[in-house]
């Protein structure tokens, strides 16, 4: 059994919350927010947990034995470095930090502490984006040509971070996860600023990989449409996660074959002249077991904290993607 608390309970913390209380290998404890509305909130729905706003008191608490930290991105390092010192394993929520240096602090002192520090990357606890790492990784699509998302809709406006590093962490982790965390060559980002001067409301990133693999990465939280769709196109097949639609995942036996004719010159003036092939078969729409991503997600923290399951997102898959965000990539 494992002590934890939480720090920030505002409008992604109550998963997180219902989450933690529900798993039978941890108890959580301690629930810190500063403001006076979500500690009500929170003792209204758990009675049984002590709620405070001092992170200071979970902090000093020896009887605690991780945290899980769901406050706004500026305060994650400093909340994170904190419990790390005190000898606290640490889930943070999305993204880890602001910079690769501070990815790195936490990583140096997770390893010298012997903590497991984790970043709440959630997509990857997701079995519709597990299935599709399956089949790349089986070789089903072939050689991954590109990768596209969007993440689009007419959404909650926030003023601490931009569209990018609010939404695209989510595509991001999944786009590196998919690939086997590579370095990236470049990232590029192009976005505009409408609702809020100078937070951009709608950013198109493009990412470059070795192997002539590209991806592009469009989020917005000013758009007509609840969009939360994926695309990888492969040399063999291609594959559609739509993670709103009923079947999350559609494989698409289609592509572009070369028309191999031994010995024949290829003419590319004449019209009549065939040089490749379409292939359009079936479409596959898999069945998908799904389970509640926080939910397996807690599970994966808890059983890295006890040693039975090594971390997969923890500060290297964590660095990749802030690497990708704050366009340090090379470095
Ligand atoms: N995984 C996902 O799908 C997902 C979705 C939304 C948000 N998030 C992430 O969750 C985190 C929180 O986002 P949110 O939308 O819930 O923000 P929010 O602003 O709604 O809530 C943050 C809460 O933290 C509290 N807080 C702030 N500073 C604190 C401190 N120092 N000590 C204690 N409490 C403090 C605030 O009072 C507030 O209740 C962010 O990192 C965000 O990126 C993840």
């Amino acid at each position: 059994m494992v002590n934890i608390a939480q720090i920030g309970v505002g409008y992604w913390g109550p998963n997180l919350l219902r989450n933690l209380v529900a798993n039978k290998n941890c108890c959580l404890k301690t629930v810190v927010d500063l403001s006076p509305e979500r500690q009500a909130y929170v003792k209204s729905l758990y009675p049984q947990v002590h709620v405070t706003s001092s992170v200071e008191e979970v902090i000093n608490d020896p009887t605690i034995q991780a945290l899980v930290i769901s406050t706004p991105v500026a305060t994650h390092f400093d909340l994170a470095m904190k419990a790390l010192e005190a000898g606290k394993h640490i889930l943070v929520e999305k993204p880890l930090a602001r910079s690769v240096a501070e990815v790195d602090e936490i990583a140096r002192l997770a390893k010298e502490k012997g903590l497991t520090a984790m970043v709440g990357h959630t997509f990857l606890f997701n079995d519709a984006v597990k299935y599709v790492k399956k089949l790349i990784d089986s070789g089903e699509l072939g050689d991954v040509r590109y990768i596209y998302s969007q993440r689009l809709n007419l959404g909650r406006i926030r003023s601490d971070v931009d569209a990018l590093w609010n939404f695209a962490p989510h595509d991001i982790s999944i786009i590196q996860y998919w690939l086997g965390d590579p370095k990236p060559i470049s990232a590029t980002r192009q976005g505009m600023d409408f609702v809020q001067k100078g937070i951009e409301d709608v950013v198109f990133m493009n990412i470059v990989y070795p192997k002539k693999i590209m991806a592009h990465v469009h989020v917005s939280w000013l758009d007509p449409h609840k969009v939360r769709c994926m695309t990888v196109v492969g040399s063999k097949k291609m594959v559609v996660y739509d993670d709103v639609a009923d079947n999350k995942i559609a494989i698409f036996d289609k592509g572009i074959d070369a028309k191999a004719e031994l010995g024949k010159k290829m003419d590319f003036d004449n019209p009549g002249f065939v040089q490749y092939n379409h292939r359009s078969g079936d479409v596959l729409l898999p069945q998908i077991n799904f389970q509640e991503p926080l939910k397996m997600e807690i599970a994966h923290y808890i059983n890295c904290i006890l040693g039975k399951e090594t971390c997969i997102t923890g500060p290297d898959h964590a660095r990749g993607v802030i690497q990708i965000l704050s366009l340090e990539c090379g470095k």
